[in-house]
């Protein structure tokens, strides 16, 4: 039996081996895409990384993988990251590292996405994790407010909350602000993502819909794999 962090690891290891020389590789954030980022140095190909945050940056970087920026490069050939949640037809839930900007900035430039995580981020309804909503840090209040509005459209009439740590507001690589709202469940992604969009002073949220092409999922027994 494999626990939590050893299906992390097969999870991360699969997605590794998908990886051939030559390609433009972008390096999600977490702690399952840690273990991916640590098996694809272990395999020194000759590729370039384009990391979704600094935290990743550093670890690749350290590890030896060369290191390219989001539009430096041309189309990224397959990026690898992890999800906070994995519902129906592969529609995510991610941003609990803070990294949902890039990472979707990096996911929308890639041919192919493919989500690596333990079992038990799988879900029949997205929701039960809080859904991250990045949001800049002026007028961040009234932002909120308008945020508990359109969240009350679909009647999930919850406050969302400041993510903070150590008391202190926490800050994405972008210098935003993250709000986390308990939804419970979100029977509408699609359309919740729509109005979170159109509410002004809302960077980006968590929901990753229509994105990822294969879920590597570990499990007790070993690796899984979903299609959308
Ligand atoms: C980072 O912002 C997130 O989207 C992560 O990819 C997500 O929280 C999964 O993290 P773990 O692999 O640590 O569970």
């Amino acid at each position: 039996m494999i626990d939590v962090d050893g299906q992390k690891r097969a999870a991360g290891e699969a997605a590794a081996a998908l990886v051939e020389t030559g390609m433009i590789v972008g390096l999600g954030t977490g702690s399952t895409a840690v273990w991916f980022v640590r098996a694809l140095a272990a395999r020194k190909l000759n590729i370039i990384g384009v990391p979704t945050s600094k935290a990743t940056e550093e670890l690749a970087a350290g590890l030896g993988i060369r290191i390219g920026e989001l539009g430096e490069t041309r189309t990224i050939d397959l990026t690898v990251d992890g999800a906070d949640e994995i519902g129906p037809g592969l529609s995510l839930i991610k941003g609990g590292g803070a990294a949902l900007l890039r990472e979707k900035l990096v996911w929308e430039a890639s041919s192919r996405c493919v989500v690596i995580a333990d079992a038990a981020k799988r879900v029949k309804t997205l929701g039960k994790f809080l859904l991250p909503i990045e949001v800049v840090a002026y007028g961040h209040k009234t932002t909120a407010l308008r945020i508990c509005d359109a969240l009350a459209e679909f009647d999930l009439g919850v406050a969302p909350m400041l993510r903070r740590r150590d008391g202190e507001p926490v800050k994405t690589d972008g210098g935003n602000l993250i709000y986390d709202a308990a939804c419970g469940r979100i029977e509408e992604p699609a359309a919740l993502a729509a109005a979170l969009k159109s509410v002004t002073g809302v960077v980006e949220h968590g929901l990753f819909l229509d994105l990822a092409d294969l879920a590597l999922v570990g499990g007790p027994d070993g690796v899984m794999e979903f299609e959308p």
